[in-house]
Order: C-alpha cells, then structure tokens, then sequence
C-alpha cells in the first residue's frame, strides 16, 4: 500500500499526539497524585448536619492519629465554614505539620463550589448532594491558599482560605 507524504505526516502527527496526552496523563496521575475526588456518598443538602462530619461541632480540623488529619468543610455562598479559633471565632486557616495526610471531606449547602488548595494536588468540584473527599500529604511547607473555582455567584471570589503547613 501507498501512503502518500501528507498521509505519513498526520498519521506520525496523530498518532505523536495521542501518545503524547498518555504520557501527560500517566504524570499527573502517577507522579503529580492526581485522582478525580469520591463521589460516591450522598447527603441532604437541606439537612447537612444530620451528618456526623458536618455537625458545626466537627467542622474543621481534627487529629484522628499522629500525623493524621481530617478537615471538613461546607461550602456556601459565599464562605468555607472551617471550623473555629479557639477563642471561638470563624477561622479561615487550616494548619498542619509538614508531612502531614491530610483528607479532605466536603460539601455544600447551596451551588456548585469549587475547593482547590492552590501549590498541592487537592482540587475538587463540590455538588449539592454529594460530599467530596480527597486524602493528600502535605510534602512542602508554606502557606497554601484554598479557592473556589467554579464560578458560584456574585460572591465567587470571596471564597478562600489557607493552609498553613509548618
Ligand atoms: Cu464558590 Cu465560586
């Protein structure tokens, strides 16, 4: 069979390409810890305290073992409630020792939001009705700001918060 030059070029460049995005993707997911978030867990979005981890006691950050960490944070427009100071005022930082694992368990009470630790391999989209957890190490210390990036409202940039890893 003949194939003509222009043929050669897009088969090499098609073929390049799809090549290309494999390798793209197998770093991200195997060297960057890249992983969409569970979505398998549903909740009210109505009655999210009927839910042990979002009860406004357990919101924010807990040790559940040594160098073990859990954060659970409801979204809404246009705030993350992430838990309290100790003086008992909102907080809007989280912070971990470095080479801490940390997961993440979240949702939302109204919109979609989004929850995205900028610098780390934490990026989620969080539904109604769902919660989403993703469990990461925090490798690299330094301050990590939490965004929100899916547009939510009038209010979308508002949303933010730090992780503070010493
Ligand atoms: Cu919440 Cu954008």
């Amino acid at each position: 069979m003949h194939l003509h030059k222009y043929e050669k070029i897009w088969l090499v460049f098609g073929l390049g390409s799809l090549a290309l995005f494999l390798v793209v993707i197998g770093f991200a997911a195997f060297w960057k810890g890249t992983h969409p978030q569970s979505h398998i867990e549903t909740i009210d979005p109505q009655n999210i305290e009927a839910n042990e981890s979002f009860k406004p006691e357990n919101l924010g950050l807990t040790e559940v073992a040594d160098g073990k960490y859990v954060v659970n944070i409801v979204a809404s427009a246009f705030n993350y409630d992430l838990g309290k100071e100790e003086d008992g005022s909102p907080t809007k930082t989280i912070r971990v020792p470095k080479g801490s694992t940390v997961l993440f368990q979240i949702t939302t009470r109204d919109v979609v939001h989004g929850f995205q630790v900028a610098g780390t391999n934490v990026n989620m989209m969080v539904e109604p009705g769902h919660i989403s957890r993703y469990e990461t190490v925090m490798k690299n210390d330094g301050d990590f700001t939490i965004v929100c990036n899916e547009y939510c409202g009038i209010g979308h940039h508002l949303m933010f918060g730090t992780v503070e890893v010493y």
